[in-house]
């Protein structure tokens, strides 16, 4: 007999709810219904040209080969750049990887970092990922609750209460999916400083970073050179087709990295790292910084109009594209809700249940990767969805 079936690791790693909602989303629209997409963590926007250009620049002399594991030392180096520009820090090249998203940075960073059954200590609500992940690496996600009035953010003295003697690091994310808060630059350099006390690695997750709307926000790499930090070209660059990210290591986990990157994936594209080239360049970044203010100007329609609705946004997000949204005057089911609303109106969002067991009932992501006048016919029929069902 030939095994077929799956190992038992596999029994932990969790498909995302929001995909049964996509699912029946996609059947709706190919039956001919009008859907208004508020789902998808992915900006709507096309690639900005400069960068297709440059893609296309490329892939017109026909030679696409594999590149150094690493990456392109000339996008590392734009990448570098980038940070002593950003945010004042000093990254050389070879700790910088370019990897298949920071999905790839993701993947290489745990199987790097984790022996059997490390624990790591990892926000609730936070990104489904991390804890498939870690998983399927052999660890252990140690998922802790974290709160609106911290904005959704670790404080150190949450971080102390949680680890263990098997906790070997802490991971974090800001601007956060799916709260969209941002951790102060206080707290941020707080929390380096205690995974230093504790002998654990941190790894800070900046795919947002870029997308951000009244402040900055802080790299880990601010305060420490001994950081894993995951970022991506999916995000702000509008490229997350193109499956291209990095990773930037301490000088002590290059080898390791390297050898990873070999073995997991050779190299990443070839053809989106020489599109990226041109994603630093002024054009492009025009384009970029445009995007980034049309995202904010929707942020503040469906911020507004959410509020007016009786949802309530214990935080307003600060950055990324989403809103981490209290429906619990509605319902005490936010996955049945989003199914119906669905179903009902034609309005697709998240359920909280894909980011965690911390109240996931309560709340719902609203993702603003769509036009502002979709938002506004968005919220026309959740209201009208509300007055059906009696709740406003
Ligand atoms: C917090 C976070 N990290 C990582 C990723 C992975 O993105 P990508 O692999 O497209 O760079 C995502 C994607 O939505 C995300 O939200």
């Amino acid at each position: 007999m030939l095994i077929t079936r799956p190992s038992n690791r596999m029994k932990e790693v969790s498909s995302f709810h929001v995909m049964d909602v996509m699912t029946r989303a996609k059947k709706m629209e190919a039956a001919g219904h009008d859907i208004v997409h508020m789902e998808v963590g992915e900006p709507d926007f096309s690639t900005a040209q400069p960068i297709v250009d440059a893609g296309i620049e490329f892939l017109q002399q026909a030679v696409v080969h594999y590149t150094e594991a690493q990456g392109l030392p000339a996008l590392r180096q734009k990448i570098s750049d980038f940070y002593l520009q950003q945010y004042g820090a000093s990254v050389p090249i070879d700790r910088i990887f370019i990897t298949p998203g920071a999905s790839g940075a993701l993947t290489v960073a745990l199987a790097m970092l984790l022996d059997k059954d490390d624990e790591v200590l990892m926000p609730d609500p936070g990104y489904p990922c991390n804890s498939n992940l870690t998983t399927l690496f052999g660890g252990q996600p140690k998922i802790v609750s974290v709160d609106a009035e911290d904005d959704f953010q670790w404080t150190r003295e949450k971080v102390l209460s949680h680890w263990s003697d098997s906790t070997k690091g802490l991971m974090v994310a800001s601007p956060s999916n799916p709260t969209g808060t941002l951790i102060s630059a206080e707290r941020l350099s707080d929390l380096v400083e205690t995974v230093k006390e504790k002998g654990g690695f941190l790894i800070s997750d900046e795919i947002y970073h870029g997308l951000t709307y009244e402040q900055r926000a802080n790299s880990a790499l601010e305060y420490s050179d001994d950081v894993f930090i995951l970022n991506s070209f999916s995000k702000f660059f509008g490229m997350t087709g193109w499956r291209l990210g990095w990773l930037i290591v301490p000088e002590q986990a290059i080898s390791a990295a390297t050898r990873l990157m070999q073995n997991l994936y050779i190299s990443s594209p070839t053809h989106s790292q020489y599109a990226a080239l041109a994603a630093f360049e002024d054009d492009a970044q025009a384009v970029l910084l445009a995007r980034r203010d049309e995202f904010k100007a929707r942020r503040d329609v469906l911020f507004h109009g959410l509020e007016e609705l009786g949802f309530v946004i214990e935080h307003k997000p600060q950055g990324a594209f989403y809103i981490y949204a209290d429906c619990s005057a509605f319902t005490d089911d936010s996955y049945a809700f989003a199914l119906e609303l669905l179903e009902q109106q034609g309005v697709a969002v998240t359920p909280g249940i894909d980011f965690g067991r911390n109240k996931p009932e309560r709340y719902l992501r609203f993702a603003y990767t769509t036009s502002r006048q979709q938002i506004e016919l968005g919220l026309t029929r959740i209201k009208a969805f509300l007055v059906s069902k009696g709740l406003v």
